[in-house]
């Protein structure tokens, strides 16, 4: 396994040029912003639903649809409040939060040198002589709402915090209507939320996220190797779509890090421009999850054979949809001068692209040319998302495309409308070459179907 010994992002990529760009091109827009916006939460725009479906799509792939041994799910997001005491959230899912007597700001306690203290200039809370900070209480991370008409204690319910849980309260359903057998995962994608105390830096942490998450279920003599096996998976999966290998690494928790249900989990951390993060944990869960809810619940929740009877140990690679996209722009941020002029270029994996080809008339006006250019993109649509642009000057509309990382430009031009050829530009060489319009969707499908590798890795 690599250990990264990078100790700095390296690429023109810093958070706030990243959320500049989202914010520019209509990937990301902070939330409720007409009325000063809402901490941590953001809105995703046109190429930010095509990206994060893009990485739900991979993952979907990968996890589900080229594997006989995983099955999907999609559970509810307001479970029985009891799986939460099952599970250990209501009583352990918790940060250690300090408050301090004089900012009456709330910091939390293991990450004091991440925050900053309300009074400038700004220092780490505990710095200044007149900060009066508490000692550590814990704090739920649970959002809680009521269900049905009354508030009162024996109606209060969860927003879950994991899609997990909905995964293992479902193991009965799953392994008596399908045909699985251990080793065999249940694959889930949804929303989960969390009332973080430390949010910032942009997606990295919000306090509503789509995770994408695998229970794998195994038999308990077996658990370790599949835990390599799917911390090598993951790794791979990042590496596929793009992502540099020095920016990637595996950290194993040590024994204090290691959540209440984990009896081993590394973190496939990347190094985002704020330093290495987790980016995707991978946790041997054990059986303590199966055994909470065969407990509570009074329904016995194990595998049951031919001859064998047992409770599953499970492996779950858990990740954001966020922390993955935010890691693939930060990756693909590039900022170079052509021909004297400055341009910003994300080179994301074709794959990943919102749009994967532009179809430019060269001149927008130019009757023949959009007669010819419109067909050609109706056409290309049907299997790959295009984008029609016969707006502005031809550099400003390549300009566009490299900014929202689109791969390919097709531009109709002169000679188009008398030999039938069109010149495709590729984002990252910018070399033009020229093809005929009849074989540009065999081309571009072709090139999709490519391994694609960031230059210079
Ligand atoms: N079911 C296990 C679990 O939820 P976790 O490490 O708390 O484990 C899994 O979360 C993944 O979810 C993380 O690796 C990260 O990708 C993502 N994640 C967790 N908290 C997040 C937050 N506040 N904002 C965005 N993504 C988050």
């Amino acid at each position: 396994m690599t250990t990264g010994r990078l100790e700095q992002f390296e690429g023109a990529a810093t958070i706030e040029k990243v959320a500049a760009l989202c914010r520019r091109r209509a990937f990301v827009f902070p939330s409720s912003d007409i009325y000063g916006g809402l901490g941590s939460s953001f809105d995703f725009g046109h190429y930010g639903v095509l990206l994060n479906d893009n990485v739900k799509d991979e993952w979907r792939r990968a996890l589900i649809r080229e594997r006989d041994d995983v099955v999907a799910l999609d559970s509810a997001i307001i479970l029985n409040p009891e799986v939460w005491v099952a599970s250990g959230h209501v009583a352990g899912f918790s940060d250690p939060l300090v408050d301090c007597r004089t900012c009456k700001l709330r910091f939390r306690a293991d990450k004091l040198e991440d925050s900053s203290c309300g009074r400038k200039p700004s220092v780490h809370p505990g710095e200044f002589s007149a900060c009066d900070l508490t000692e550590p209480r814990q704090f739920n991370l649970m959002f809680e709402t009521y269900v049905g008409p009354v508030r009162e204690d024996a109606s209060r319910a969860y927003l879950r915090p994991e899609t997990a849980q909905g995964i293992f309260i479902n193991f009965k359903n799953v392994t008596s209507s399908m045909r699985v057998k251990p080793p065999f995962g249940i694959a889930q994608i949804g929303k989960s939320f969390r009332n973080e105390i430390t949010p910032g830096n942009f997606l990295f942490r919000m306090r509503e996220f789509e995770q994408m998450e695998m229970e794998f279920f195994v038999p308990p003599a077996d658990a370790e190797e599949w835990h390599r096996y799917w911390i090598q998976q993951r790794r791979d999966w990042h590496i596929e779509l793009g992502l540099r290998e020095s920016h990637l690494r595996v950290r194993a928790h040590g024994p204090e890090e290691l959540s209440h249900y984990s009896s081993a989990t590394s973190d496939i951390e990347y190094l985002y421009p704020i330093g290495w993060q987790e980016l995707e944990g991978v946790a041997n869960r054990g059986d303590y999850d199966l055994r909470q809810h065969s407990e509570a619940s009074g329904t016995k929740l194990e595998w049951v054979g031919h001859d064998e009877r047992y409770v599953p140990y499970v492996i779950e690679p858990a990740i954001s949809v966020v922390r993955a996209s935010l890691a693939f722009l930060c990756d693909a941020y590039h900022e170079e001068v052509v021909s004297e002029r400055p341009r910003t270029v994300l080179r994301l994996h074709p794959r990943l692209a919102p749009v994967k080809v532009a179809v430019l008339p060269l001149i927008g006006r130019n009757a023949a040319m959009a007669e010819t250019a419109r067909p050609l993109y109706e056409e290309l649509r049907q299997s790959m998302s295009a984008e029609y642009d016969a707006d502005a000057a031809i550099g400003k509309r390549y300009r566009r495309q490299d900014e929202i990382g689109t791969p390919w430009a097709l531009t109709i031009d002169d000679q188009t409308l008398s030999d039938g050829t069109v010149t495709i530009r590729d984002r990252d060489t910018l070399a033009q070459e020229r093809i005929s319009i009849e074989s540009a969707r065999d081309v571009l499908e072709a090139k999709l179907a490519e391994p694609w590798r960031p230059r210079g890795d």
